[in-house]
């Protein structure tokens, strides 16, 4: 059982820089919460606040409910791995993960018992005798996860883990992280720059930029309900599609309107941009929502620039003015470049944002 919080906590280094400005959140239970954001946005400076390994300027770090700010690492109970597995060169497998529960003096059949638990969690046990240099990147950073959940440690964080591994182990290493914390049950917080990997593992997700947090939630919230412009196009890939528009109010309701497309916003959509006074709008709108139909029922006719298959889908990019717009289309019918494609949007994932505060709007 543990939970952390982080409560209004800032980090500076020297006068110019705020790594972390002002960050609170709360990782509960048992929970898997994914810390994501672009490169420099603050991530391993957080975690190496909640870990000791760095002071805090200002503001409390709770470690189930007691306050560990100015405790030292080996007094937080917390285990860290690190995108440089940091294992013990010249001892092996087995010896590197029950180091740390030697120096806690348990009896050695209790350090034999957790020492095979751990290696079976990890898919390790077979390699207790080898040492690091007789393992692949992905067996050591396994290693490196068998030695930190070893402890027992209240809370478990790890600092981009995969990123050292080949882009294949990456995707299948996440998936057994995934599995690994599901039978370990450790309070885990996870930092990544790679939105599809925090959204196949995360609990929730805890998005930074610039030292700050632009918002928390599920996967499927961050994905579906971006609450600005950064996230809606950090989150998901091919990226959302943003076109600047004008609110045009006419007789038949409101439309959408620039210089390729006129879109007449259903009743749900109208009445959400009810309080919205701005006659300027971005639209944001998921590759897999702008769909193709006939010519008849589009809103927009427009030539095929690149196909890319990729067996399941077709992704489909077509220009327009000086912007590529890629949509997502079933893998058949399959598209030619330089086809004419008709599209339409489909209305009820529409996104809404205010162009100058970046906010989503509408919600
Ligand atoms: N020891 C340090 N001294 C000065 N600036 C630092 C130090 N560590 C990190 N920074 C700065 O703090 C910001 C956040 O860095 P970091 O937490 O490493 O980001 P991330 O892990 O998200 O890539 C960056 O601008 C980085 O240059
Ligand atoms: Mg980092």
């Amino acid at each position: 059982m543990a939970t952390l919080e982080i409560i209004n906590v800032t980090k500076r280094f020297g006068r110019k820089v705020i790594a972390a400005d002002n960050v609170s959140l709360e990782v509960h239970d048992k929970e898997f919460l994914v810390l994501l954001g672009p490169s420099g946005c603050g991530k391993t400076t957080t975690l190496r606040m909640v870990a000791g390994l760095e002071e805090v300027t200002d503001g409390n770090i709770l470690i189930d409910g007691v306050d560990v700010t100015d405790l030292p690492p080996r007094k937080r109970n917390i285990s860290m791995v690190f995108q440089n597995y940091a294992i013990w060169p010249h001892m092996t497998v087995y010896e590197n993960i029950s180091y740390a529960l030697k120096l806690k003096r348990m009896e050695k059949s209790e350090i034999d018992r957790i020492v095979h638990e751990v290696a079976d969690m990890t898919k390790i046990g077979e390699l207790l005798e080898r040492i690091p240099a007789q393992l692949s990147g992905g067996q050591q950073q396994r290693v490196a996860v068998a030695r930190a959940i070893a402890v027992s440690p209240k809370v478990f964080l790890m600092d981009e883990p995969l990123s050292n591994l080949d882009a294949k182990l990456r995707v299948s290493m996440r998936t057994e992280l995934k599995a690994i914390h599901d039978s370990a049950k450790a309070t885990t917080v996870f930092v990544t720059h790679d939105q599809s990997e925090a959204m196949s593992i995360a609990d929730r997700i805890v998005i930074m930029r610039h030292g700050k947090i632009t918002q928390t939630g599920t996967p499927e919230e961050v994905y579906d309900k971006g609450a600005n412009l950064f996230v809606a196009d950090f989150i998901g890939t091919p990226p959302t599609n943003f076109f600047d528009v004008e609110l045009q109010r006419n007789g038949k309701g409101l439309h959408l309107v620039n210089s390729y497309f006129d879109l007449r916003l259903l009743p749900e959509n109208e009445a959400r941009l009810k309080g919205y006074n701005k006659d300027q709008l971005t639209l944001g709108v998921r590759p897999e929502n702008i769909i193709l139909v006939k010519k008849s029922k589009s809103i927009l006719d427009t030539t095929a620039l690149v196909v890319e298959p990729q067996g399941s889908h077709q992704v489909i990019a077509f220009r327009l003015g000086e912007k590529i717009i890629k949509i997502v289309a079933p893998a058949l019918p399959k598209m030619e470049m330089g086809e004419t494609i008709h599209l339409d949007f489909q209305q009820e994932s529409l996104r809404f944002f205010d162009p100058e505060s970046t906010l989503a709007i509408g919600d």
